[in-house]
């Protein structure tokens, strides 16, 4: 049996290796002195002119390095080039069938700069926005990659996306490129992206060109034509230069294009990459997320190859062809760090542990989850079954909006299992009531981060004040990351969730009424409420109920036709687990439907405070 607040202390080969051995002392010396101590990680990595400042802060507004000019692609690239590491793995790519693909940092320098000199040609400059649509392949970080070397801002939309969530997003960043394959394989069937991408375009006339790899038709351009042409530099960025947007839900119906700018993204994810996991030059990595999400970019992408790191890249389902699979893969390639996130932590779990039986995991070293509150018996059994009780587990913290890890411990400090860990070096964290006063240890509240970092959002895209929404509901110039967090004595923080109309179903994010917008959205519905459910597995799945327009009547048949509408509208992360056909929504006097009021019911908790209820 787990105690309560129980601590897991490092391993000793994990110690021995560690290249941060007191946490402790380098935290405090990060935020004695948090200027001093990120210029120092941004000197590790290339800069074509040095920053003359550090930090300019105009509430809510930061700007990082200042005047610094650097590229990402450059330092992910080049600079490993100069380092010697050009025969070097960057990626083993596995496909669902076994089938491996390698490419190595010479390799990718080339097609990267060759591609990026192609989309010059196609006539793409620096500011144009390049959507890219496509599932974790070395093409998708290939597109990626040069977009950044000459200055063009990715917009990577997860491959699962609906056409119509493609579509919003394309709009909203108005991207004049739009980068795709023609299918991809999942559990051995080949879904049509392509057509995805055109019907998502339909009328759509600042989209000057179709990208497509794979089987390219006549009137599109082939992916694979435009990595033979001469190599483009990587162009001068500015510090401050967007490099990315990356959408994500928020409270409203529409998501919001987080924007990520180049030096202080670069310089963030570079250390948590480095320290969170205690990379070493030999070490093989295995991030299993998706490049359509932040992880993806950070974790997979840029993190890894900024330190010089070989990746390991499954494509496809965690469990196809078998259970075994990612578990195999490890084996295989002797991977030293494994990341992942609890929802497929707690699916394997679901198998007991005699699948993993025969399977050498014995290269392991580090093992991190994300995405959502690990509970501590998937935490034990990750440990354990894992980890084979010799490896450091870390629970990293952090969202779209903070672009690299806030919360987590390091592996050669004591974990304690539930709980996300200790602020990150340079981070100074605090758990807040609704007035910004901070709250003693145990006792929940707003989690708030008081401090500006590196790796911070800039913006919103053409929403600012969404952006300013993170620094104004909080008092005390804080962001407000949306999470209710408790800490205990020790400092150690554990989150308990989300503080707004913000689900994580299976770790993906996604607003309760983009879900009730696209249930509206059908002839049959007047109204709409969607709340998250707890389930054993997915840790929220969603439940909604629906207030039926006159004419309609409940059935099995319309329940299911509302779930494939909202799917074929958002995608498949939102599938609805359930439906409830109700005559009524819970309202406040003013209109506004009390979702706290079914969460409750739904949780057969208390419904609390319930004066401004209408009925
Ligand atoms: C939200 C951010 C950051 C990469 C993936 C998710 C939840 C994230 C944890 C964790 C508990 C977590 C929070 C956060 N979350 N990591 N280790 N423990 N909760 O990024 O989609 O932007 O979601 O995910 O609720 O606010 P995201």
């Amino acid at each position: 049996m787990l105690k309560v607040n129980q601590k897991f202390y490092p391993p000793q080969r994990v110690l021995e290796m560690a290249k941060v051995k007191d946490f402790e002392a380098l935290y405090k010396k990060s935020i004695s002195d948090p200027e001093g101590f990120w210029s120092d990680v941004a000197k590790e990595l290339f800069w074509f002119q040095d920053f003359d400042k550090v930090l300019e802060w105009n509430f809510p507004r930061a700007k990082w390095f200042l005047n610094g000019k650097t590229n990402i692609s450059y330092n992910c690239l080049d600079r490993n080039l100069d380092a010697g590491l050009g025969e070097k793995i960057a990626y083993i790519v596995l496909d669902e069938d076994g089938n491996e693909e390698k490419i190595t940092f010479g390799e990718l320098h080339r097609a990267v700069s060759s591609f990026a000199k192609s989309l010059l040609s196609l006539g793409v400059k620096k500011g144009d926005r390049v959507c890219i649509y496509m599932p974790s392949s070395i093409e998708a970080i290939i597109a990626m990659l040069a977009s950044a070397r000459i200055g063009a801002v990715h917009s990577v939309v997860f491959a699962g996306f609906s056409a119509q969530a493609l579509r919003t997003r394309i709009q909203d960043a108005s991207a004049k490129v739009v980068i795709t394959s023609s299918q991809i394989k999942r559990r051995g069937k080949n879904i049509d992206t392509l057509s995805t991408v055109l019907e998502a375009i339909k009328g759509l006339d600042f989209v000057e060109h179709i990208i497509v790899s794979g089987e390219c038709p006549q009137n599109f351009i082939s992916f694979e034509s435009l990595l033979s042409s001469s190599l483009a530099d990587a162009s001068l960025m500015d510090s401050e230069d967007p490099l990315f947007i990356l959408y994500t839900s928020g409270t409203t119906g529409k998501p919001k294009g987080i924007v990520h700018t180049t030096g202080g993204y670069m310089t963030a994810v570079y250390l948590s990459t480095k320290l969170t996991f205690d990379l070493g030059s030999d070490d093989v990595y295995f991030c299993t997320a998706d490049v359509g999400w932040i992880t993806g970019h950070s974790y997979v992408v840029y993190g890894p190859l900024l330190n010089g790191i070989t990746s390991i890249i499954a494509k496809g389902a965690p469990d196809y062809p078998s259970i075994r699979r990612w578990f195999e893969i490890i084996e295989r390639y002797r991977v030293n760090v494994f990341y992942t996130a609890p929802t497929a932590i707690r699916m394997f779990m679901r198998y007991g542990n005699e699948f993993l039986k025969g399977i050498d995991l014995s290269s392991l070293r580090v093992i991190g989850t994300v995405g959502e509150p690990i509970n501590p018996e998937a935490w034990l059994w990750y440990y354990k079954n894992v980890g084979l009780e010799r490896c450091a587990v870390v629970d990293t913290w952090w969202q779209t909006e903070t672009g690299s890890h806030m919360i987590t411990t390091i592996p050669s400090y004591p974990a304690k299992p539930g709980m996300a860990g200790k602020p990150y070096f340079g981070i100074e964290v605090k758990i807040v009531d609704e007035e910004g006063k901070e709250l003693p240890p145990n006792t929940p509240g707003y989690l708030v981060i008081n401090k500006p970092w590196p790796s911070m959002l800039r913006d919103c895209f053409n929403e600012p004040e969404r952006y300013n929404q993170y620094f104004n509901s909080i008092p005390g110039n804080v962001y407000f990351s949306g999470d209710i967090a408790v800490c205990d004595e020790e400092g150690y923080i554990m989150i308990l969730g989300r503080a707004d109309d913000v689900l994580k179903i299976a770790g993906h994010r996604i607003g309760t009424m983009e879900v009730e917008s696209a249930l509206v959205s059908h002839p049959s519905v007047a109204e709409s409420a969607v709340v998250g459910k707890p389930h054993d597995i997915k840790g929220e799945v969603i439940k909604a109920f629906v207030l039926l327009r006159q004419g309609y009547l409940p059935s099995e048949e319309l329940s299911n036709e509302l779930k494939n509408h909202v799917r074929e509208v958002l995608g498949p992360i939102a599938v609805i687990e359930e439906i409830e056909f109700v005559d009524k929504l819970p309202k406040t006097r003013s209109g506004k439907i009390m979702r706290r009021v079914l969460r409750a019911i739904e949780r057969g908790q208390d419904v609390g405070d319930t004066s401004t209820l209408e009925d």
